[in-house]
């Protein structure tokens, strides 16, 4: 089969494309014909070998996949061959993958293939960290962080879906008004405007009762002024750096809970990627996809994130088969 893969040494030329031999489906594994599959942030981080990451190579990158159940390993059962399905397996940037049974899911019928492999990470992620780590309830102020990445654009669909006023951060105007569009009440600049002042302004000196972020970094500092009191936050990735100066008097006197989005178990995971499902479905809400490449061009595909000139997902699609 072909495959974007990742060769040897962790650079930007890294990135072959190629034959590679189709994976074969262990115990409690499907193996998957991909329509579409997503293009994470992660993947760009293991192809350059940042952030803490590296693969052993020849790795084939990729966790989200849409496409048709080809084969089972041993054990499984409910799912069967031909089944259209949404899945979070490995090595999904190529033309077969495998997935756990546990983290395959049926494919909504009205949505393409695209939308719904844009779903798994990032919609899991931003279930988890709206609904289970920050319990957003009605009528709460929820503050997301670069709402056009993928989690980003899931948080404010969620946060919107559970009844909350939800205030964004992008760094374009396009950004912003797509923001508006999916359900923010107003967006900021996360890298001109200062936060500070513009929340302070918005809340009514209040502050937001919910942050979702996934940038990290320097933003913290103005994000410990616009929590409010017993507010929580939740950090999903650390885009922009994994350091941050938190005052631990204000953390104190506010009682805020700050929370990591972790690293949960096979379980916990299925629960999370069913409930994002699901509540996307129950909003009648797709998965948004910015643009969709073909597998072949997948070079370009990571140049276009590393750009983050895109709202939503970057799907990679394989030729037709
Ligand atoms: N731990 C987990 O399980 C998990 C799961 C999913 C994601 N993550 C992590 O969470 C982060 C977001 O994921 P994603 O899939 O949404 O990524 P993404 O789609 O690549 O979006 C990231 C966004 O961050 C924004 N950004 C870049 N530099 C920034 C800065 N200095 N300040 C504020 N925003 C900045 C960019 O938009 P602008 O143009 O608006 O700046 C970009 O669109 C990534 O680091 C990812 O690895 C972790």
């Amino acid at each position: 089969m072909q495959a974007s893969f990742v060769s040897e040494s962790a650079t930007a030329e890294s990135l072959q494309y190629g034959p590679v031999a189709v994976p074969q489906p262990g115990a409690g594994e499907v193996l998957i014909r991909v329509r579409a599959a997503s293009l994470d942030r992660v993947d760009s981080y293991l192809r350059r070998g940042t952030h803490g990451m590296a693969v052993r190579t020849p790795t084939v990158l990729g966790r989200d996949m849409a496409g048709t159940v080809v084969a089972l390993g041993p054990g499984v059962t409910g799912i069967t061959e031909g089944d259209e399905v949404v899945a979070l397996g490995r090595g999904t940037h190529a033309e077969f993958a495998v997935a756990p049974a546990l983290h395959t899911l049926p494919r909504p019928a009205d949505w393409t293939d695209a939308q719904a492999a844009a779903l798994p990470t990032a919609g899991r992620t931003a279930y988890d960290a709206v609904a289970n780590l920050a319990r957003v309830r009605p009528g709460e102020t929820v503050l997301v962080i670069a709402a056009g990445g993928a989690v980003g654009t899931f948080a404010v669909q969620y946060a919107r879906a559970l009844g909350a006023r939800v205030l964004a951060t992008a760094g374009s105007a396009d950004k912003r008004d797509a923001a508006v569009r999916l359900g923010a009440e107003t967006a900021f600049d996360h890298y001109a405007d200062d936060l500070v002042e513009r929340l302070t302004e918005q809340t009514a000196g209040a502050g937001v009762e919910v942050v979702i972020e996934s940038a990290g970094g320097e933003l913290w500092t103005a994000l410990q002024s616009v929590l409010a009191r017993g507010g929580r936050m939740v950090t999903c990735g650390v885009t922009a750096g994994a350091r941050a100066n938190i005052h631990l008097g204000k953390l104190m006197v506010n009682g805020w809970r700050i929370h990591g989005i972790g690293r949960p178990g096979p379980a916990e995971v299925a629960a999370h990627l069913r409930d994002s499902l699901a509540l996307s479905r129950s909003i009648a809400r797709r998965p948004v996809v910015d643009r969709v490449y073909a597998l072949s061009d997948a070079s370009a595909a990571h140049d276009q994130l590393e750009s983050s000139q895109f709202f939503g997902r970057i799907v990679l699609a394989p030729a037709a088969q």
